[in-house]
């Protein structure tokens, strides 16, 4: 061995050993945490960032029923598996108390509530699903943000990602209006991200805001004209047999969507963003 190669490799470890920050930050993969990971669009990022080699920290209310995810935890050795419910703020702070040396290059608020549509309609409201329903979208993302955001702060990447959606945006709303608590939560979570691009801008923080786009992530596309169909979706699944909608692959979505995240601009930060990278209307 050179002098020169033995040079080289004490003083790696010794970058290794005695800076242990600047070591995680500089050498390792970078960290993606996500909410929401055990099904869905959360699941298929937990995925494929593991299949990016990223460390992947994917939370879920119930870890123990979530199959899919253990089994890519038993693919992955790191992708490790924490129990969250991001309206049990004690817990969200526990858990950020626990990783408080791990930067987190990626913060991804995915979770979120849609609940049934007949129960959120004028004439209908029931009052008990729109306060769950925005202390899931709104105030539990709002908080996990606000627990995660020093740990953002301290990584490479700088990128705090919440999925939003056109369901939120108030130009957009057609008639028969629906989901009122669904599309409240999410205009408030988009306002929220808003001011928090702007709060965290000084920081070098990025705050992207993505509708993902109509995901099937309730397997719609694949029910036969035998099957049965849920009542929320009915007008869904009529108009994509008829060629109407489009329903895109969560695998496909969210392929999308990794691009977008790693090419995240300032200028696209605070603005609300298709998952193509175009910009839609508040
Ligand atoms: N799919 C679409 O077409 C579409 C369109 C626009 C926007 N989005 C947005 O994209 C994101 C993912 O959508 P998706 O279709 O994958 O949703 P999904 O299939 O309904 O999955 C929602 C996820 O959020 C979790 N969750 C719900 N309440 C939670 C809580 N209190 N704490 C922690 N996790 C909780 C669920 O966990 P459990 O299994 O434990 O309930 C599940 O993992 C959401 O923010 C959604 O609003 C989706």
């Amino acid at each position: 061995m050179t002098t020169i190669v033995r040079t080289l490799i004490i003083l790696l470890l010794c970058l290794l050993t005695t800076a242990p920050g600047l070591a995680r930050d500089t050498l390792t993969a970078p960290t993606v945490l996500i909410t929401g990971s055990n099904r869905g669009i959360g699941l298929e990022f937990a995925r494929q960032y593991a299949a990016l080699g990223w460390q992947v920290i994917a939370t879920c209310r119930t870890p123990d029923s979530a199959d899919q995810l253990q089994d890519l935890a038993a693919q992955y050795p790191h992708l490790s598996i924490e129990q969250l419910d991001i309206t049990d703020h004690a817990a969200v702070d526990a858990l950020a108390e626990r990783y408080a040396d791990l930067a987190i290059d990626v913060l991804l608020n995915n979770a979120a509530l849609l609940g049934p549509r007949d129960k959120q309609v004028l004439g209908n409201m029931d009052y008990e699903l729109l306060r769950r329903i925005l202390e899931v979208n709104t105030v539990g993302t709002l908080k996990v943000t606000d627990a995660f955001t020093a740990h953002v702060a301290a990584s490479r990447q700088k990128k705090i990602i919440t999925l939003g959606s056109r369901a939120g945006s108030i130009q957009m709303l057609n008639s028969p209006p629906d989901f009122y608590a669904y599309r409240a939560s999410k205009t408030a979570l988009h306002l929220l991200m808003k001011n928090i691009s702007l709060a965290l801008a000084e920081r070098g923080i990025l705050v992207g805001l993505i509708n993902p786009g109509l995901v099937d992530t309730r397997g719609l596309a694949q029910i036969g004209p035998d099957d049965p169909v849920p009542d929320d979706f009915k007008g869904v699944v009529r108009l994509l047999r008829s060629g109407v909608l489009k329903l895109t692959s969560p695998a496909e979505a969210v392929d999308q969507m990794i691009a977008l995240i790693a090419n995240l601009s300032a200028e696209q930060s605070g603005v609300f963003l298709d998952a193509d990278g175009q910009v839609l209307p508040w």
